[in-house]
Parts: C-alpha cells; structure tokens; sequence
C-alpha cells in the first residue's frame, strides 16, 4: 500500500521545517537557536533539564523507552503531547478540508470529531448497536467504508470509551482488509493495560495502514505529563513529523515520562492494574444489585458506564456529596448514562456509599 498516496498531498510535497536541534548536534558552543547561555533558576534539579534551551524534537532516549514497552522499533514511533495531538496530526495529514472524511462508531472519544471537525473533515459515522452491549456493527462498518468517498481515517477503539468493549483480532483485520489502498485504521489502545487483550501493534508489520495510539495517561499514572505515543509504519511517522510543532515536548514532560515508567514504576503500575480490574469487579456487582440502576456493561478499561432514570439528578446527587462523575445523559444512545472511573479503595468507598443512599431515597420517595 502507497500511504503517500492517501495523505494531503501538499504534506507529501511540502519541505519539511528545520528546526535548529533537528539540523545540527547539541553539543559545543549553541547560538543557532536564539536561547539564552543559561537558566536563572537556581535549584540543581531543575538546571540538570537545561531550561535555557530548546528540548529535542523527539529525546532519544525516551523514545528508545518507549519502543522497548511497546516491542516496537523506533522509526515506528512518535511521542507527542498526549494521544490527543495523535489523533490531531493524523486528521491534519491525511485528510483534505472539505473532501475527505473520518470514519467512528459513537459513542466513543469525544475527540475524532473535533479534530476532524476543525480539519474540515465530514465525520461518518456507523452508531454502535446498544441493544448488543454496543458492540460494532461491522457489517455497516465495511459498507461505508467501501461505499462512501474519501474515507482516510477509520478509528477504533478498544476497549472503547465509554462502554469499555474489546473489538477481537478477526474483526479488526476485516477493519484493516476493507481500508487497503484507501485509508488508514487508527487502533486507540489508551486503555488496552487494564484488561489481558494483546495490542495490535503486533500486526503493524502485515498492515502498512495500521496505526496504535497508546497513552501514558491512564495505566501509566501520568495524564499530567501529556505524553501519548503514535506507533505506525515509519512512512506514517515521517508525515506526521512534517506537522507536529518544533519542540512538543516541553523538558519537564520528558523528564517526568521517563521517572513515570522506570522499571520500579512498572512494578508500582502491576499493583495497580490488579486492583482496578478487582475494584471494577466490585463495583460491577454492586451496581448489579441497585435495582434503580437499569442497564450496566461489563468494562474492560477503568471505567464502568451505567444507566439509570434520571442521569442528571444522580450526577448532582453525586457532586453534591464531592464526586464526580461523568454525565453522558445528552450523547446519542447514552440517555440515562454516566460513566464511573475506578478510582482508589477510599474513593471507591465513598462512590458506593454515595449511590446507595441515592438508591435509598429513591426508595422513600416511592414509599
Ligand atoms: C479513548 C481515548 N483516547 C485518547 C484519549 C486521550 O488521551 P491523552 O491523555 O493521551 O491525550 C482519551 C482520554 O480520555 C481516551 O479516552
């Protein structure tokens, strides 16, 4: 498969900007990029980053972190601020304002839309089936993508949010089988560590347009450090390189990447993992026995979604006791959803406590 052929050509045909850390070494004496000799800030943990100067494009060495946890090759790999800006290039890259389009099964991450909507890019999008623990209809998936013009982005997301379901290895290569010479399927795998499902970037090698989103934002336990990692064959990589900004990755945030995913913290993130998938366990059965709550999926990720009467009432209920969370009652096939995230035991503790004396008034007030 051509990729050139699918993005924007005037990305392909663009000269890619020099940056003064892209086009010489960092070593010796630096004045071709307009910094200041040194910091004004005294403290030696914050001189060791060298805040007077520019930060490489992309720091070797987390990039060689992070294809070590992912099992990837470097070229196959870019960092950038969050997952959220992968998705932001990839829409700039291969997709022409006004005439081409993105494909996703809502409901699912909000951001494919705005970053598509913002691109000019028509959104299309194949609804998933509520009534079958919103799995994907593949069927409609495979239509539109055979039927509909200028599709250059299918995303996916597994296990999605905010119903937490797993798309299996079959179903996404009939995905990848009906994108070939046309458009790239983006797997968004942000939440793929808190359930055993082996990521797709183990078929990168058979599919050229294959690309893995993946996140240090939820299992990693480091959504400050806004650090996502786009993985995808090197020809997708170089034309992201093309638009992402100079410098994304501020110093600090590198810094901060790699203390958050040292060996000891890989330690700390098994730990974690296991007591999210016993907290969702928990919280899965407790809703099970809330009899005002009418519908609950089984998750996947960190998070539950479940529906009840009246969502909104049981969101205030929630915020008003100091918790939040996240109301999905205005969203297409989500009325009466909220979306719980496993939090620690404490706070766990305090969820159940706060939904069973919601239950118990709803009670009284039926009395
Ligand atoms: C499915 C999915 N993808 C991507 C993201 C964005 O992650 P990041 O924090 O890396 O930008 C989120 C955030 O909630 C998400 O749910």
């Amino acid at each position: 498969m051509d990729i050139c052929s699918i993005a924007r050509p005037e990305i392909v045909a663009m000269k890619p900007y020099q940056s003064a850390r892209n086009s010489a070494s960092s070593d010796g004496i630096l004045l071709n990029a307009n910094e200041a000799p040194a910091t004004f800030v005294d403290d030696p943990d914050w001189k060791r980053l060298s805040l007077n100067r520019y930060p490489s494009p992309q720091p070797a060495q987390l990039v060689s972190r992070m294809a070590e946890l992912y099992g990837v090759s470097e070229s196959q790999l870019l960092l950038t601020r969050g997952s959220d800006e992968g998705i932001d290039l990839l829409t700039r890259v291969f997709c022409r304002a006004g005439q081409d389009a993105i494909v996703e099964c809502s409901p699912c991450f909000g951001m494919y839309r705005i970053a598509a909507t913002i691109q000019g890019a028509r959104v299309i999008d194949v609804p998933r089936q509520a009534e079958n623990g919103f799995q994907i209809d593949f069927d409609a998936l495979q239509r539109a993508i055979e039927e509909q013009q200028g599709v250059r982005l299918v995303f996916l997301t597994s296990p999605n949010n905010p119903t937490g379901d797993l798309i299996e290895p079959d179903q996404l290569e009939r995905v990848l089988r009906a994108c070939e010479d046309k458009a790239l399927v983006v797997m968004d795998e942000a939440y793929i560590e808190f359930c055993p499902a082996a990521s797709a970037s183990e078929l990168l090698e058979q599919w050229p347009q294959l690309v893995v989103l993946r996140t240090l934002s939820k299992a990693w336990a480091a959504a400050a450090v806004r650090c996502g990692i786009v993985i995808a064959n090197p020809v997708v990589i170089e034309l992201l390189k093309r638009v992402i900004a100079p410098y994304p990755l501020a110093s600090t945030a590198v810094d901060a990447a790699m203390q958050a995913t040292t060996e000891d913290a890989a330690g700390r993130q098994k730990r974690f993992l296991a007591a999210v998938r016993q907290g969702r366990q928990d919280l899965y059965e407790f809703l099970l026995k809330c009899y005002w709550v009418s519908d609950t999926w089984q998750s996947k990720a960190n998070f539950i979604l479940m529906r009840v009467t009246d969502a909104d009432e049981l969101v205030n209920w929630c915020g008003d006791r100091g918790i939040r969370v996240r109301n999905f009652n205005s969203q297409p096939q989500l009325a009466g959803c909220v979306r719980l995230t496993i939090g620690s035991t404490v706070e766990m503790t305090a969820l159940k406590s706060a939904l069973q004396a919601y239950g118990d008034q709803l009670n009284g007030e039926r009395v």
